[in-house]
This record gives structure tokens, sequence and C-alpha cells, in this order.
């Protein structure tokens, strides 16, 4: 086992602030992408310094784009849509990033020459199909003929714009399409399901395009203007809400701990996890809420809760949780009564098989589980569930967010963890385990 971690004892009671979040994963993929194609030099403070966004950096060097950093900023020459370096044998490898993978294949529609897109271990498992199907609609050629990476495409001038049913909750898909559609002449025009907006708030409140939104219950109707050119901007990133999330739940399951949690996005379409967690009786609370740029920012502040009970998780919250459901199941298991999920199939889809991995490892600490139809799950709580044997991690793909996960039940439920890889952590949240020993978790 590589890069293994050793957890022996839960965490004593803690009270405590961090400042130390980094930047949305999400937000700082997007501010990439969209100044690459500004004009002019773009500047973001407190940009993701994770290896999927270095990655997505290093992709768009490729492309001839500059971008430089100091200690807090980042700064992207952009170079305006049809300007990217066009060279043989260009491969981007977007590591193990579905969200860089996906959007820099969009950003290359108008790109008339093939290049190759790649991507590691796991993320050459994942569907591609998805992306590849709509951008064929825009006009792109898939040179390869396989639904996952590596994939060569060429883009072309010619691109039309589409129609598109977006019908997964998926906002790495809705933002493909949004994102060729900006370089498309006419209207795109998508119909999505509900997921998180960062794009459309930035297409609207940085780039200032002219969008038009109609939100009904089931669905939003985005039509996206083409061809439309913008300027480079400032983007100021908030911390990652998906990255608190673990310290959200370390402090809700331990014994009279407190935690505060700064300067974080609480945009409402990521926050599914703490809705959910507040239904099942805890007491999240944000301060210091303000808008910057359409996003809402925030404080979070947890307080220890131990008679959480047991939920109905309505599939409508799914996707505003999509990266945070494992640790619902993890709660699950220590609340009051029976919790069920449903129609988790996009679980399966992540970095690894995570509504397997979440089966499997809830069996492992003995916590009963039923599967139902259409990749539901009911999870029979335990409030009581007090581990004390040997548990083993190992050989899931290196998902950052399982390692994440098996620390958070390590330290709050006990036993004696043996959990590999932790240098999965780099691809999300690489001073993870820095914050846990500050906050006082002893790992070896
Ligand atoms: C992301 C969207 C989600 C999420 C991923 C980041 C994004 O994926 O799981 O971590 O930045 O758009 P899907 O859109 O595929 O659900």
């Amino acid at each position: 086992m590589n890069n293994v971690v050793v957890i022996k004892d839960k965490i004593k009671p803690f009270i405590s602030k961090i400042n130390e979040i980094m930047g949305d994963k999400s937000i700082s993929i997007r501010f990439l992408i969209l100044s690459s194609f500004g004009y002019g030099t773009s500047k973001a403070k407190n940009l993701s310094i994770s290896d999927d966004i270095l990655n997505t950096i290093e992709c768009l060097r490729k492309l001839g784009i500059k971008i430089q950093s100091d200690k807090n900023n980042t700064y992207v020459q952009g170079v305006g849509i049809d300007n990217f370096l066009k060279k043989k044998n260009i491969s981007l490898n977007a590591g193990n990033s579905g969200t860089a993978a996906r959007l820099l294949a969009s950003t290359l529609v108008r790109y008339d020459y093939p290049i190759k897109i790649t991507g590691d271990n796991s993320l050459i498992k994942r569907d591609m199909r998805r992306i590849i199907e709509p951008l064929q609609e825009f006009g792109v050629k898939f040179l390869t003929k396989r639904n996952t990476l590596p994939l060569i495409i060429q883009g072309s001038k010619f691109i039309r714009p589409i129609n598109y049913l977006e019908n997964r909750g998926s906002a790495q898909c809705k933002s493909a399409v949004m994102i060729a559609g900006l370089m498309a002449p006419g209207v795109t025009k998508l119909k999505c399901k509900p997921s998180r907006d960062h794009t459309e708030l930035f297409f609207r409140n940085v780039l200032k395009i002219p969008l038009k939104i109609v939100k009904t219950k089931k669905f939003d109707y985005i039509s996206v203007k083409g061809n439309c050119q913008f300027k480079s901007f400032k983007y100021n990133i908030p911390g990652d809400v998906s990255s608190a999330s673990f310290f959200i739940v370390l402090t809700l399951l331990s014994k009279n701990s407190k935690i505060v949690i700064t300067n974080i996005n609480l945009n409402p379409t990521r926050t599914g996890m703490i809705k959910i967690l507040n239904l099942m009786g805890a007491k999240i609370r944000f301060k210091n809420v303000k808008t910057y740029k359409g996003e809402k920012i925030g404080d979070i502040i947890v307080t220890s809760k131990n008679n959480l009970k047991g939920i109905k998780c309505p599939a409508k919250f799914n996707s505003s949780a999509i990266d945070e459901i494992l640790l619902l199941f993890l709660v699950s298991s220590v609340s009051k009564g029976v919790s069920i999920y449903r129609d988790l199939g996009e679980l399966n889809k992540k970095e690894s098989k995570r509504y397997d991995w979440g089966i499997k490892i809830l069996k492992m600490i003995g916590v009963k589980t039923k599967k139902m139809r259409n990749f539901g799950l009911k999870i029979y709580g335990n409030p009581n569930l007090n581990l004390t044997k040997n548990y083993t991690i190992k050989s899931y793909l290196k998902d950052h967010r399982i390692f994440m996960l098996s620390v958070i039940a390590a330290l709050t439920l006990g036993g004696k963890w043996k959990i590999s890889d932790s240098d999965s952590i780099d691809s999300s949240f690489p001073n993870f385990k820095e914050i846990i020993k500050n906050v006082g978790g002893k790992l070896n």
C-alpha cells in the first residue's frame, strides 16, 4: 500500500476556526478556461492550488496561454476566441479532473486542428459520451471511436448552435454546452435539470454576456447568445464548500466541539448537504453572508449534535450535494432510524464508483444497508455505533473524496484504520491533512 495513513484515536473535543480552505475548484476551473479566451490579462485571487487546477493550467499553457502566479494571485493572458496555439501532437492531460477534461473539450469547438485530451487512470474510465454527443452536434469531429479518454478531437470554424437537453443534473455537461455555445453563431438553447450554476453566474455577472434563464420547477431553460467577445476580468475566489464539508461532518459527529469555517462559497446550488443535515436535526448556521458576482459567500458555524435523525432524502437535493453524498451516508449511519436516498446513479460516474464504495465502507463498519432499485439506498442508522476493529481502505482508484471520508469516519467512530494513497487529496484539497492536524486529529 502507498502513502498509508494510520488512525488509532478518535479526535478529542475541539473548538476551532479554519481560515485556510482553498479557493473553490469549480470556480477556479471556470476562471482559468473563460479568462483564456477573454481579451487581456485576468486576475484571480485565491485560485485553488490543487492538482486538478494545476493540470488545467498546464493544458492551457500548451494552448499558448500565459499564466503566472505570485503569492495570492494568478494572472491569465487571454487571447480571445480562435487564437489558441496550433501545433502538431499537442496532448492535454486533465489528470484526475472530469470538469477540466469536459470543459476543455468544449473550449476547443472552434479549434480546427486535431488535438488529444487524456487523463489519469481514473479519468480514462469515465464516460465522455455525455459531451461527445452535444459537441458533435455543434460540428466537432471525434477522430477516436470511443466514449472514453484519450480522445482526439478536431473542432471547426463552421460550428452551429444547438438545442440541448441536460437530464442528469450535471453542471459539467451544462457548462460544456454553454461554453461551446458562447463560440457558435446564433443562440444555443439548453433545457437543464437544475445543477450548480457557477457558469451562468460567470456569464452574467463577470463576462456580462446576454443570457436568458427561465426557471421552472423541474428545468432551467437557458439561452446563450454566441459569438460574444469579452474583456479580461478580476475574480476573488471564495473557499470550496465541498472541502469545508469534511470539517462540517467531523464537527457534527464529534463530542462537544465547535468550528467556524470562514469565507466559503454558499451558493444554494452547492449547499444541499447542509440543508439535508439541518433537516436531520443539525444546527449549521451561516454568518457574514454577502453576495459577490452573484455567488453567496459567508462563514459556516457548526456544533456537535448527537441525536440526529434519519432522512428520506428527496432526489431533488442530489445535484446540490453530489460531491457530499458519501458524507451524508456516514451521518445517516449514526442517526436514529432509517435513511433513504434515491436515484444516485451519477455517483458511480465519479472518480471511483462512489455508490458502490459507500455501501462497501458502511458494510465494513457494520452498518446495515439495502440497495433499492435505480440506485436507491436504505441505511439503517445506529446512534450507538462505536468501532473497535481494524479497517483497511485501499484500491479505490485514488479517489480523493473516499480518502477524506475514511479519515472523518476514523476520527469520529473509532477503530484502527489504515487508509492508503493519502496523496489522492492533492487532486482537490492538498492541505486537508494539515488542517485535520490543526483541529486536533492524529494521523500517522
Ligand atoms: C462539477 C460538477 C459536478 C461535480 C464535480 C464538479 C463542476 O459533476 O461532481 O466535482 O465543476 O461543474 P457533474 O456535473 O458531472 O455532476
